[in-house]
């Protein structure tokens, strides 16, 4: 790779939607309408995202700790998923959009995990962008499904490439770059594996307030990075 050649448009994007909460609290409004208001976000993103050309986009929706939140916190954001899963099933088919899931099954809703496996069923002939949704994710989860994977297999010695083969989605390249809205600067158990040589983009826009402009702003940002992967 040239070191004088801007990055082109990365293939994989991958963002840790930040701030409902905190959006809702400015606005006097109760939690779910930061959630309610984030959905709206996502499909600006997913617009954005196929508009510059982005193969894939990973969303973090839910996290494996996010189960310590209030009941009514996670029932609210359970329902949301569940409209927006049939929203999308409906809209992904015209917009060729293919879903991927990422996540532990267990204790997703069966309501939740049934719209969501019709929604992978249907959108899987698609070939536009793919839409992988990390969904009770948490990347020391994906990390031991994948040694336990290996170790089923009877393996006492692995690969990076062994391992990489048992990861949920093992064809899916990694991410680029990593947007993290909502000022905070963390990976909160994301992608740990797959972000080894991601580059960051970190802004205090609360995930509602989210746009097309702030996408492409962050994309600009990634093509003004050097990427070395260790060279010179
Ligand atoms: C992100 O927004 C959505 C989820 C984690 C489900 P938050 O709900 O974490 O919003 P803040 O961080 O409290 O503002
Ligand atoms: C990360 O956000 C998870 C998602 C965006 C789904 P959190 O709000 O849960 O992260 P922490 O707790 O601030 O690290
Ligand atoms: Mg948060």
């Amino acid at each position: 790779m040239s070191d004088n050649l801007p990055n082109s448009t990365p293939r994989h994007v991958a963002i840790i939607m930040d701030g409902n909460g905190r959006w809702a609290k400015e606005r006097r409004l109760p939690r779910q309408a930061g959630h309610n208001a984030g959905a709206k976000a996502v499909e600006r993103t997913l617009k954005a995202a196929q508009k510059a050309g982005v193969e894939f986009l990973t969303l973090y929706a839910f996290s494996t700790e996010n189960w310590i939140r209030p009941q009514d916190e996670i029932d609210g954001l359970m329902k949301l998923l569940e409209q927006t899963l049939d929203r999308y099933t409906k809209d992904a088919a015209k917009n060729n959009i293919r879903l991927w899931v990422s996540g532990e099954r267990e204790p997703l809703p069966a309501g939740v995990l049934k719209k969501m496996d019709y929604a992978v069923t249907a959108t899987a002939q698609n070939t536009g962008l793919t839409l992988n949704l990390a969904l009770n994710y948490g990347a020391r989860q994906e990390i031991t499904h994948a040694v336990n994977a290996l170790l089923a297999e009877g393996k006492t010695s692995v690969t990076p490439e062994d391992f990489q083969a048992c990861l949920y989605h093992p064809d899916l390249p990694d991410p680029e770059l990593i947007i993290r809205t909502s000022g905070e600067e963390r990976l909160s158990n994301f992608l740990l594996w797959q972000a080894a040589y991601s580059e960051f983009y970190f802004t205090s826009v609360l995930w509602p307030d989210f746009t097309e402009e702030e996408f492409n702003k962050a994309l600009d940002a990634y093509r003004t990075r050097t990427r070395r992967f260790g060279g010179i």
